[in-house]
């Protein structure tokens, strides 16, 4: 039932906003959020490529935390299309998000593919964000819990326990992404919130269990509080409902008293 000490908040803008709309949103976002106390709260959004630079440079690093959506696990060689680890360092990037799940159910990855990413990831010294959740028909099969402890074991093969504390977890059950997604219920999500942090204790030991899991799947104005009074659930990862600054600032205004116990 213990929490970690701080809130994650943070967003995926996925296919949607252009190098200028992206600026417009965080120089709203960051000007709007200023005076929560980051202490106690880490706020981060993760942009298309072409905005990561701009993004890095609108807003502080002690506002906002900026992530890629993805990167190859090479330095360098013949991957065209893909992007480096020394690029995005290049940018002052400083969260990778690994194994989004548009990333491994339209574009075909692997959990081996997501492990090379995680260890790139930690050796250019990123924060890597690795996202884990079940399809719907293993949910129905009741395999769910196989399933993430089969993503989170070969994800992280190899991580250092040293390491563990450098790492992030999302929670992010396929079948309640997105426009067609159904959002799981709180209940639903702390138990495998749960699942996920037993996993990573068995990888890692007490370290694990600090590791921040984060949830997503259609999380909203009205389930956001909700899911952060229960136990296990570090964080919030957010899609459509946090691409607006003004109703993200709301949302999250909802949910640090509740983090806090207030
Ligand atoms: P939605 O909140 O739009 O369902 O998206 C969640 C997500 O994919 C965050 O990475």
């Amino acid at each position: 039932m213990r929490k970690l000490a701080k809130l994650y908040i943070g967003t995926n803008t996925k296919m949607y906003k252009t190098v200028a709309d992206t600026v417009a949103f965080l120089t709203e976002l960051g000007r709007l959020t200023a005076d929560i106390d980051r202490q106690a709260f880490e706020l981060f959004v993760i942009p298309s490529f072409t905005a990561l630079e701009s993004a890095r440079k609108c807003v502080p690093p002690a506002l906002v935390k900026i992530g890629a959506q993805n990167m190859h696990w090479e330095d360098e060689g013949q991957f065209t299309g893909e992007i480096s680890p020394p690029m995005l360092k290049e940018l002052g990037v400083e969260i990778v998000e690994i194994g989004h799940s548009e990333r491994r159910h339209v574009f075909g990855e692997s959990d081996a593919d997501e492990n090379k990413k995680v260890l790139a990831a930690l050796k250019h010294g990123f924060t890597p964000l690795l996202c884990v959740g079940e399809t719907l028909a293993q949910k129905e099969l009741g395999i769910s819990d196989e399933s993430l402890s089969i993503q989170l074991k070969i994800g992280l093969s190899g991580v250092a326990r040293e390491d563990a504390r450098k790492l992030w977890v999302a929670y992010e059950p396929v079948w309640a992404i997105g426009v067609n997604g159904i959002p799981a219920s709180a209940g639903y999500a702390a138990e495998k919130q749960w699942v996920i942090k037993r996993v990573l204790g068995d990888i890692f030991g007490d370290a694990g269990r600090e590791i921040p899991v984060f949830y997503g799947g259609s999380v909203n104005p009205g389930n956001a509080a909700e899911l952060i009074a229960q136990p296990y659930i570090d964080g919030l990862f957010i899609g459509r409902s946090a691409w607006n600054a003004c109703a993200f600032n709301e949302l999250i205004r909802k949910v640090v008293p509740v983090f806090a116990g207030k």
